[in-house]
């Protein structure tokens, strides 16, 4: 699509979004007539925005009535909140733009964290799995064991045991958010290869070299630089020679991922305060400075998540001298309560 034309779809969902069109076309077909004077929008705009919603695959029209595409149903059905929770979000773009403040606080205190994730990451879970299937089916080798660092529903690690009959999978997270961890593993019967390590990841005891694979996923975006990488130097002492890390998260690539990564960017600024989308050069620089060496990059196929990838570490070869990470923290604390 030029940019001629996209601008004008943007606006043309935007504004139907607003009116409460794309809602009632999500639940029933109904016409330009119906919708207008249901909605009290004018006649003759409404006709011309639906069209353009059409004519970009968001909708279609039989003739008679408008309804809502197969694909823009499919992407609702797969976003957590669906696109109403999607466009509170960007509904908020021109007072971010003018002030620079985000309208959620997702990466709070620990409290906050935990009350904004307790049930948004089931649904999460649905978005993410076909793409966790594809990084289980691309890992080399066969971790045993598995810690997931801010785990959520545990999707990426679970999906690796999955694969794996012989894996356990170790959650660490917030209480509140282990429950969901608990209801995904049992919809994947994998209940009983799970255990959790309930609690902040920059204070839990991580058994040192005692995990064969480390998954940290969507969550280095959480945090600014400096806390992310203590928080890679950190999690990397639980690693037992071999052991690989995994990171998960939206790196971007060239064409449809680069603008995949810019758009998760500008979102994940309106709901943190101190978000921060990182480059895969940055993480795996982190990496390095951990004693582990960065090997593989993956980009996931599903086009509702282009910009995300894995980083994946090579086999460690020992014990790793993690620094000092207390003494780090001490420099960059969690967000302002
Ligand atoms: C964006 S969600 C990602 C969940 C899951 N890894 C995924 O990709 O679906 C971030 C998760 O990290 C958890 N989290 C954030 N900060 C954390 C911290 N300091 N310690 C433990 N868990 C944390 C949140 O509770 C949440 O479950």
């Amino acid at each position: 699509m030029n940019i001629l034309d996209s601008a004008g779809v943007a606006a043309s969902f935007y504004a139907a979004h607003r009116a409460g069109l794309i809602g009632a076309l999500l639940g029933a077909p109904a016409s330009c007539s119906e919708l207008a004077s249901r909605f009290g929008t004018d006649r003759h705009a409404t006709g011309l925005i639906l069209e353009v919603l059409r004519s970009a695959g968001f909708l279609e029209h039989d003739g008679t009535a408008y309804t809502a595409s197969a694909e823009l149903r499919s992407t609702h059905a797969r976003l957590p909140g669906g696109v109403d929770a999607l466009m509170m979000i960007w509904m908020h773009t021109p007072e971010f733009l003018a002030s620079g403040a985000p309208l959620r606080r997702m990466d709070g205190s620990s409290a906050e964290r935990a009350g904004e994730y307790e049930n948004l990451v089931l649904g999460l879970a649905s978005l993410f799995m076909p793409s966790a299937r594809e990084l289980a089916h691309g890992l080399e080798g066969t971790p045993r064991r598995i810690l997931d660092v801010g785990a959520g529903s545990g999707i990426w690690s679970l999906a690796i045991a999955e694969a794996h009959p012989g894996s356990t999978v170790t959650a660490l997270d917030f209480p509140p958010v282990l429950e969901s961890f608990r209801r995904q593993a049992a919809a994947m019967r994998l209940e009983d290869r799970v255990d959790v390590l309930a609690g902040d990841a920059y204070s839990a005891e991580i058994p040192e070299g005692a995990f064969d694979l480390i998954v940290l996923a969507n969550i280095l975006h959480l945090e600014p630089a400096e806390r992310a990488a203590v928080l890679l130097h950190r999690v990397a002492d639980g690693l037992a020679p071999g052991g690989r890390i995994v990171v998960v998260d939206v790196f971007g690539g060239d064409g449809d991922a680069d603008r995949g990564r810019a758009v998760y960017a500008l979102h994940l600024a309106m709901r943190t305060e101190r978000g921060t989308a990182h480059p895969a050069e940055t993480v795996e620089s982190w990496l390095r400075q951990t004693g582990v060496a960065p090997e593989m990059r993956m980009q996931f196929n599903d086009p509702m998540v282009h910009g995300m990838g894995a980083l994946i570490s090579a086999p460690a070869s020992g014990m790793l001298e993690a620094p000092a990470a207390g003494h780090l923290l001490h420099a960059v604390p969690m967000a302002k309560p």
